[in-house]
């Protein structure tokens, strides 16, 4: 079975092509030139971008996989949640391209996507979802930070998440206080590498809180204070090595803490983590390390299927047409603020 797939959820415009758990094309166009200048995402810059890049990126998978559209037997797109100009846009191109081929369609949820894509091995990334266990699932990006309790194969239930900032929101926005450029992420996993985490003590919030939610916007406060009372703090290299270490042992710190508590409590033997943030490597080897102490298998997602792309929506594509799951209307609308928990479950 191929999939042809499109994520237009924020600011990449991605299109792949998955036959039977393999992907054979992810291709990404990052619009981070576009929003550069803005420090942060604009919604009207990124549903034009969209528009412009849509074709070039799906003739790139086409090549890329080797693939002629007569071969695709379904199409898949990001429904929602996510910014409502940048959704219609793949969701639209793809419904066109359903209704061409005859094709059926699914309109996938943008966080499901996220919450498999750590069952993949192998190098173009494949399906692995013959290993898969229950599991607590650490899902971090610029838009959401949640902890899932995936209890089987599309089973799955919220058990908490951020109440303002997301932790790469939270990354970003210090960023954009030190003057780093957007998004500040991955400059602040470089930067920290040589930093001291311990240099700056800042605030872990909810940290010891009974519950699985977080906040991250008392922390980007406290830094904006700390940056005020010590005016050229950052004209010093060492400084902002320093800070980035701080800032990021903090989120990572409180990340690791809140979900290996959930998967104690929980039952769990297994931990999986996905989205943007889980790039970062001190985040990565911090749940590594704790997961060894606790005896939790970890899975972590591939670094390409990290940040948004339409290959994870392929994948849970597939996945959902093999489990005889509802496909969606070609006429369906997208869904900008739709709650995991109301994700339709296996047929
Ligand atoms: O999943 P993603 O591409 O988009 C959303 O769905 O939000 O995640 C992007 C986020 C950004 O906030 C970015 O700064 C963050 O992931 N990010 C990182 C790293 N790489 C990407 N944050 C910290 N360290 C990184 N290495
Ligand atoms: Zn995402």
């Amino acid at each position: 079975m191929a999939i042809l797939a499109f994520e237009t959820s924020c600011d990449e415009t991605s299109v792949a092509v998955v036959r039977d758990g393999r992907i054979l094309a992810n291709v990404v166009s990052s619009q981070i030139e576009v929003h550069a200048e803005y420090g942060g995402v604009v919604p009207e810059l990124a549903a034009r971008a969209h528009l412009q890049n849509l074709l070039p990126v799906a003739r790139k998978a086409f090549n890329d996989a080797n693939i002629r559209p007569e071969e695709i037997h379904a199409v898949a797109a990001t429904r929602g949640p996510g910014l409502p100009g940048a959704l219609m846009m793949g969701l639209q191109a793809a419904q066109a391209v359903a209704y061409m081929l005859r094709a059926p369609f699914l309109g996938i949820h943008h966080h499901e996507a996220h919450l498999y894509s750590p069952w993949t091995r192998g190098e173009p990334p494949s399906a692995d979802f013959g290993a898969f266990e229950p599991n607590i699932s650490l899902l971090v990006s610029g838009g959401h930070t949640m902890l899932v309790l995936v209890r089987s194969e599309l089973d799955h239930r919220v058990l908490g998440s951020t109440l303002d900032d997301a932790a790469g929101e939270c990354f970003d926005k210090v960023g954009k206080l030190m003057g780093l450029s957007y998004p500040a992420g991955p400059e602040i996993d470089r930067l920290a590498e040589h930093g001291n985490p311990e240099a700056i003590r800042l605030p872990r919030p909810l940290i010891a809180e009974a519950n699985d939610d977080f906040s991250f916007s008392g922390l980007k406060t406290a830094v904006r204070y700390f940056l005020r009372d010590r005016p050229g703090f950052l004209d010093h290299e060492p400084d902002i090595r320093d800070l980035c270490a701080s800032v990021q042992a903090a989120i990572v710190e409180v990340l690791v803490t809140k979900t290996i508590r959930a998967a104690k409590r929980s039952g769990v033997k297994c931990v999986t983590g996905s989205g943007g943030v889980i790039c970062n490597r001190a985040l990565r080897k911090a749940l590594a390390d704790a997961c060894e102490r606790q005896h939790f298998k970890l899975r972590l997602a591939e670094r390409t299927l990290c940040t948004d792309n339409a290959g994870m929506i392929g994948l849970l594509a597939e996945r959902k047409l093999l489990k005889n799951c509802e496909v969606t209307n070609l006429d369906s609308d997208i869904l900008p603020s739709w709650p995991l928990q109301q994700v339709r479950m296996t047929a």
